[in-house]
């Protein structure tokens, strides 16, 4: 009995020790909504393949234990070296997303899914909603926060990197090319047409940086090259028909064969175009699919908690193999079911054993805080959700970066907006400062 309890204080003292907050429910991690326990893990959409580790990336948000998704989103790495055994794969916190903004005003900004990663950068593209429209961007390690590259205007984008990471080619209205790989608007104002007005939902640039393979909305697959100045259309070459596919999830070059994935499954073709029905490699509903040449890792479908889903799965199946002439497939497997970590959570900001400090200003969003640090040269909030989080100001403004700033003509000072050198005119209960 003594040796029971004595070993239980030893293992508290432990977990003290290594500072194992380990929790079950909300209220054991302090003061909820400042607080709360991890509970189940909502995957983000898409997941890629990291060769230099050999791990996968995917991200994903922690529900609050007694509620929905709570904290920051996160970047996971996957590890999926056990499941050759029959272990399912282990997941680890790589980085978190700072920057999301859950206001329900203009301002809102939302992580949305992994894209894509450049092993020897080390770029890992994202995309993100924010203000109404998506944007492409690159995860910014040094300060965990997404930089915006794109803004992307409806019209769909698909991109895709040469091995090298030195040529991108990319389809808009059009397919474009680029001498190297983007990190800024600007790299795309230097690119070169390639083919003009063609939509695509998927597009690969080949190993030779010259072949272009891209897929259209009416279920059709092209073979182009970045030989094509303002091509027409025409000077595409059809390569196969699956009128079935209108969307798709997933895109994939992987030795002779094209994979593509949808919300009916992955199938494939062979890229020399002589196939005449494609292969099936399994049924399942795809939500993103990415390789590492071996295996197809794909995230199932599941339901959709905002930016996230639940009840989504990561599966893998091999690449086919050819034997004698004969492809043969075979099943999936899970390899992951996402799981609590049973950790405390700070809400957005906070900080402290309890969470319970702010060094800066406390916004509410649907019962939830959000600690926005004090801007020390402007003394506003880093971010608003509306005026009056600003400052008491009249002439203050939260615009739709969920920033404060002056109202045009005023300008900035001691934590207010003034008019200096003009004079206030009131039109429509909207003030100006004009310039005397
Ligand atoms: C923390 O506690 C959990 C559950 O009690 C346990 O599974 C885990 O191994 C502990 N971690 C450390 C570092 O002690
Ligand atoms: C997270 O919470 C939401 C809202 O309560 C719920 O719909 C969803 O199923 C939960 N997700 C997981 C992975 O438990
Ligand atoms: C499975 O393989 C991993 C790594 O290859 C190893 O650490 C683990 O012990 C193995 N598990 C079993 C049950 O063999
Ligand atoms: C634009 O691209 C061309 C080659 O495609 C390159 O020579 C030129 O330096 C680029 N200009 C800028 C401003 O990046
Ligand atoms: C491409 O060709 C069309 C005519 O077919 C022309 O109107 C357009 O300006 C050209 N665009 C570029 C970028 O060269
Ligand atoms: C398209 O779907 C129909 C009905 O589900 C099926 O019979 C046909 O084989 C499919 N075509 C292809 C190319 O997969
Ligand atoms: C896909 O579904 C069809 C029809 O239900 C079935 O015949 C086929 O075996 C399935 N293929 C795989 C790979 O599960
Ligand atoms: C390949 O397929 C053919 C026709 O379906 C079959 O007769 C043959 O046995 C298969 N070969 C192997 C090695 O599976
Ligand atoms: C919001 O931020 C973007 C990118 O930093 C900038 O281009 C835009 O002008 C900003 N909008 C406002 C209203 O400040
Ligand atoms: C106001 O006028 C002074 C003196 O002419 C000038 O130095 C200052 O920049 C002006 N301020 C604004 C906001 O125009």
């Amino acid at each position: 009995m003594k040796k029971i309890l004595i070993l239980l204080i030893l293992s508290l003292i432990i977990n003290l020790i290594n500072g194992n907050n380990s929790c079950n429910r909300d209220y054991e991690c302090g003061n909820y909504p400042y607080a709360a326990c991890n509970g189940g893990l909502n995957l983000g959409y898409g997941i890629v393949y990291n060769s230099n580790d050999n791990k996968l990336i995917v991200s994903g948000k922690y529900n609050s234990s007694d509620s929905g998704p709570f904290g920051y989103p996160y970047i996971f790495s996957l590890d999926t070296s056990a499941t050759n055994n029959g272990s399912e794969a282990t997941l680890v916190i790589k980085s978190r997303i700072n920057g999301e903004i859950l206001n329900t005003g203009q301002g809102f900004t939302t992580f949305y899914r992994v894209y894509q990663y450049a092993p020897i950068h080390n770029y890992l593209y994202l995309t993100f909603y924010h203000s109404g429209s998506t944007i492409y961007g690159i995860y910014d390690q040094a300060t965990s926060s997404i930089k915006q590259v794109l803004n992307i205007w409806g019209i769909p984008f698909t991109i895709d990197f040469n091995k090298e990471e030195t040529k991108t080619v990319y389809g808009e209205y059009g397919i474009y090319f680029i001498d190297k790989i983007p990190t800024e608007k600007s790299d795309f104002s230097n690119s070169t047409l390639l083919y003009q007005n063609q939509i695509t939902n998927g597009i690969i640039l080949g190993d030779d940086s010259k072949n272009i393979y891209i897929s259209t909305y009416d279920g059709k697959f092209y073979l182009g090259t970045t030989d094509c100045r303002n091509c027409t259309q025409d000077k595409l070459k059809l390569l196969f028909t699956d009128s079935n596919v209108t969307s798709i999830s997933g895109f994939l070059l992987v030795g002779d064969m094209i994979y593509y994935s949808n919300e009916n499954g992955i199938k494939a073709f062979k890229k020399d175009g002589s196939s005449s029905s494609p292969i099936v490699l399994t049924n399942d509903s795809i939500s993103s699919m990415t390789t590492d040449g071996k295996n197809i890792y794909y995230i199932v479908t599941g339901t959709t908690t905002s930016s996230f889903t639940n009840n989504a799965v990561v599966k893998s199946i091999p690449i086919p193999k050819v034997i004698n002439g004969n492809i043969t497939t075979e099943t999936p497997t899970i390899i992951y079911t996402p799981k609590s970590d049973h950790q405390c959570q700070c809400a957005v900001g906070f900080q402290g054993d309890k969470c319970q400090t702010c060094n800066g200003k406390t916004l509410w969003n649907n019962g939830i805080p959000l600690c926005t640090p004090i801007d020390s040269e402007t003394g506003y909030p880093q971010t608003c959700f509306t005026s009056q989080d600003c400052s008491n100001s009249q002439y203050i403004n939260c615009n739709s970066n969920s920033t404060c700033a002056c109202l045009p003509g005023f300008t900035h000072a001691n934590n207010d907006c003034i008019c200096s050198n003009g004079s206030i005119v009131w039109n429509n209960n909207y003030p100006s400062c004009i310039q005397n």
